[in-house]
């Protein structure tokens, strides 16, 4: 390798940053279109933390991340589950979700870990709210009842196009990959609008560009907001509504 990005992160952690404090008992989402390479940001931030800090780690994926969910996970990306409606899916998401929260999320949390998640109801807002059209009102509500009060403290949102997501993705595609070019450009816009809409919370990194530079701008961000105190308090209901 290189001397890349990530291994002079590896090395040289901003020193201006309490990290130790940012990083105990927050929940943080990586999110993003299929084939934005927020999966490998997520284990690389992970790697990072468990490497430098004495932080606990909790890391969950939507949809699944327990028994239960796993099973709801296999309905939704099923490509034989072609005529499922969207509201459907928009439940089958938060119910996999609701089953996360009760049972990993919300204890890690009470632990002091920090929560490191795969997607969350951002995700749903852009799926099934932006590209599904089911209206974003409506996902809140269903969400109060999932997760009740608990909202992430930050959301990180890779952003890329969807030729470049395309040629990205395994070859075999699942339900949801299989959804085509337009929905995908709309899901894209959906997290883009999630991120104008709440700037604090919402960061967009560009994520077209090889995973050293990408991870390295995913610290700079976190270590910006951590030394402004930014998106410090976890959300709640009534902040998001
Ligand atoms: P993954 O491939 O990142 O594990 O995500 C599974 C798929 O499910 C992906 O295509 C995005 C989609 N999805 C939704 O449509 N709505 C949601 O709420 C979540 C969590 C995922």
């Amino acid at each position: 390798m290189t001397p890349s990005m990530q291994e002079t992160a590896f090395e040289q952690p901003d020193k201006r940053v309490n990290w130790d404090r940012f990083l105990r008992g927050r929940f943080m989402v990586f999110d993003g279109p299929d084939g934005s390479g927020k999966s490998t940001q997520f284990k690389m931030f992970s790697n990072w933390v468990r490497g430098h800090w004495d932080v606990p780690v909790t890391e969950v994926r939507e949809p699944g991340g327990t028994e239960i969910g796993e099973q709801i996970r296999a309905i939704l990306l099923d490509p034989k589950n072609e005529g499922m409606t969207v509201r459907c899916e928009m439940l089958l998401y938060m119910a996999s979700r609701a089953q996360l929260l009760e049972q990993r999320i919300r204890p890690a949390l009470a632990a002091g870990h920090l929560v490191l998640s795969d997607r969350f109801v951002s995700s749903t807002l852009a799926y099934q709210g932006t590209a599904g059209g089911i209206s974003r009102e409506e996902i809140i509500r269903v969400a109060q009842v999932a997760v009740g009060d608990l909202w992430p403290h930050n959301t990180v949102i890779f952003d890329v196009d969807v030729p470049t997501a395309a040629k990205r993705l395994n070859p075999l595609l699942d339900r949801m990959e299989q959804k085509g070019a337009v929905f995908h450009e709309r899901v894209r816009q959906g997290y883009l609008q999630q991120a104008r809409e709440d700037p604090h919370r919402v960061t967009v990194i560009d994520a077209t560009r090889d995973q050293d530079t990408v991870f390295g701008e995913l610290l700079e961000a976190l270590a910006h907001q951590a030394r402004t105190n930014s998106a410090t308090k976890s959300v709640t209901t009534k902040t998001i509504v």
